[in-house]
């Protein structure tokens, strides 16, 4: 007994000594993003290259190995004491796979990827970017072989950034998105339009970088934990629950852009504060998945931030700030206003029904290219082919089109799932949350979010990584994830908001 204590103690010190190596490298990116002036970046690149190795090294550790196979097999540790020895095995085994000249290969393609990827997008020209991406793309097909999977070699990617998910389940969900949503689209698209051109009148900087800090002080967001600052690409990193930060940009002419982005990012931070802090570096103390950090970011940003109850409290404020911008808009024209849907070519500035549909063509696309249906030169072909059928529009620029997202330069294939499963969730959470907190909607039309915010720490933020994704949500719902909630969300917000019948 006091030996397997000892021991445990011994795989918490050396989780601890990975995860203040993995904390560095994100002050680091949180100043490269925030702050580091252009020169800094060369050496920058070196110092995080340095730490990252140092962090596989410990985290591939063969004693590290050992220590977690004779936990693994003792009896007497309690269940989340197992379930961090199990999850932590099952990376180190991962971890273990890879031989160092696949990783010299790989992480060599990623970087010339980018740089192409870069100039790619600047010029146009998808051309530029294919000869690399078609071997990156081959290296991640050796890379699923390298990890082995089941069904399908996607799964292997999958498994990357949401543990357990199975290609077959993703193309079950995003079926229905392809089967209801398209039409959906189609039939409010075709609808009388809200007037929205308010939103893009000029708002002061100063003014909404003082509105965003309120609006995060309401949502209980922790400034002694925390800070908001700007950055060009909206992001959220946590050094560890007791320092979790967030940047947001600020759009002169478009209003809203701040507000999403600082809540969407809010929501994430809110997570990461709600883990437990004496956790630190265990998987107790972690996010589950990706799939359940955008839930939370989401909920916070569509489903609360997006909603009539919670601009009745904070619209009168916002329109005290821009008196003239908003002379005769009232709530009920604002609400219209920020949830407007129009097909658009980039995916990040995508209205919350549209947004899906962007997802939907990468996930088939990158299916069907690791699958072997398609290869890298059909993309761009499939990919406006796509765009045409699902969103109605004709994609021209290659920069508004294939090359728009950073993600497959950095070999990122399997992420963006996870962003469309994140609003399936948030939606299934949201509806069992307004079942089980008395009167959600008249708190929040007090400007009260704090029960919302109590109950997802108690169900989700708590628990950190010691359930899977599947069990959580059985947990906190009742039921795994399923897409119907999704949709009678979306269905029935929109029919209200453009006066259809979308059944
Ligand atoms: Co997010």
């Amino acid at each position: 007994m006091a030996d397997i204590n000892n021991k445990y103690e011994l795989f918490k010190q050396k989780l601890s000594k990975i995860a203040d190596v993995n904390a560095a490298t994100a002050v680091l990116n949180w100043d490269q993003e925030v702050f580091m002036p252009g020169k800094g970046a060369s050496l920058r690149a070196q110092q995080n290259a340095t730490l990252n190795g140092i962090a596989h090294e410990l985290s591939t550790d063969t004693e590290l190995g050992e220590l977690l196979y004779e936990l693994n097999d003792a009896n007497s540790l309690d269940s989340i004491q197992k379930a961090n020895i199990k999850e932590t095995l099952r990376i180190y085994n991962e971890r273990k796979k890879y031989n160092t000249s696949f990783v010299v290969e790989l992480s060599k393609t990623v970087s010339e990827s980018f740089i192409a990827w870069q100039e790619a997008k600047r010029k146009s020209d998808f051309e530029i970017f294919l000869p690399l991406l078609s071997s990156l793309v081959d290296l991640k097909k050796k890379e699923c072989e390298l990890l082995g999977y089941d069904d399908h070699p996607y799964d292997a990617l999958l498994n990357q950034f949401e543990p357990g998910l199975k290609t077959n389940k993703v193309s079950t969900v995003f079926s229905r998105l392809h089967d209801q949503l398209i039409p959906v689209t189609k039939k409010i698209t075709e609808a009388k339009q809200p007037v929205a051109d308010f939103l893009f009148a000029q708002y002061d900087k100063n003014k909404q970088w003082d509105f965003s800090l309120s609006l995060l002080k309401q949502l209980n967001y922790d400034f002694e934990r925390g800070r908001q600052d700007i950055s060009t690409h909206p992001f959220t990193t946590s050094f560890n629950a007791n320092d979790v930060r967030i940047t947001t940009r600020i759009n002169e002419n478009d209003v809203f852009e701040m507000i999403g982005s600082s809540i969407h990012e809010c929501g994430h931070a809110l997570y990461e504060q709600g883990l437990p802090v004496s956790d630190y570096g265990l998987p107790s103390g972690e996010f589950l998945s990706l799939a359940i950090h955008e839930s939370q970011s989401r909920l916070w940003e569509n489903n609360v931030g997006r909603s009539l109850p919670f601009w009745k409290y904070n619209f009168p404020i916002l329109k005290n700030i821009f008196s003239e911008q908003l002379k005769n808009v009232s709530v009920n024209d604002f609400y219209a206003a920020i949830n407007c849907v129009k097909p658009s070519f980039i995916r990040t500035s995508a209205d919350e029904l549209t947004y899906h549909l962007h997802i939907l063509i990468r996930f088939e696309l990158e299916r069907d290219l690791f699958e072997g249906k398609i290869s890298v030169s059909d993309l761009k072909q499939e990919w406006n082919k796509k765009y045409k059928d699902y969103l109605g529009l004709q994609v021209t620029d290659d920069a508004l089109g294939i090359l728009q997202d950073v993600h497959w330069s950095h070999g990122m294939f399997g992420y963006f799932p996870t962003y469309s499963l994140g609003s399936m969730y948030a939606a299934q959470f949201f509806f069992t949350a307004k079942s089980e907190i008395k009167n959600i909607d008249g708190e929040m039309e007090r400007g009260n979010t704090a029960p919302l915010l109590e109950w997802l720490r108690i169900k989700i933020h708590k628990h950190g990584k010691t359930f899977s994704a599947d069990d959580l949500c059985l947990s906190v719902t009742g039921s795994e994830l399923n897409i119907d909630y999704f949709m009678n969300y979306i269905i029935e917000k929109y029919a209200n908001l453009y006066s259809l019948n979308l059944k």
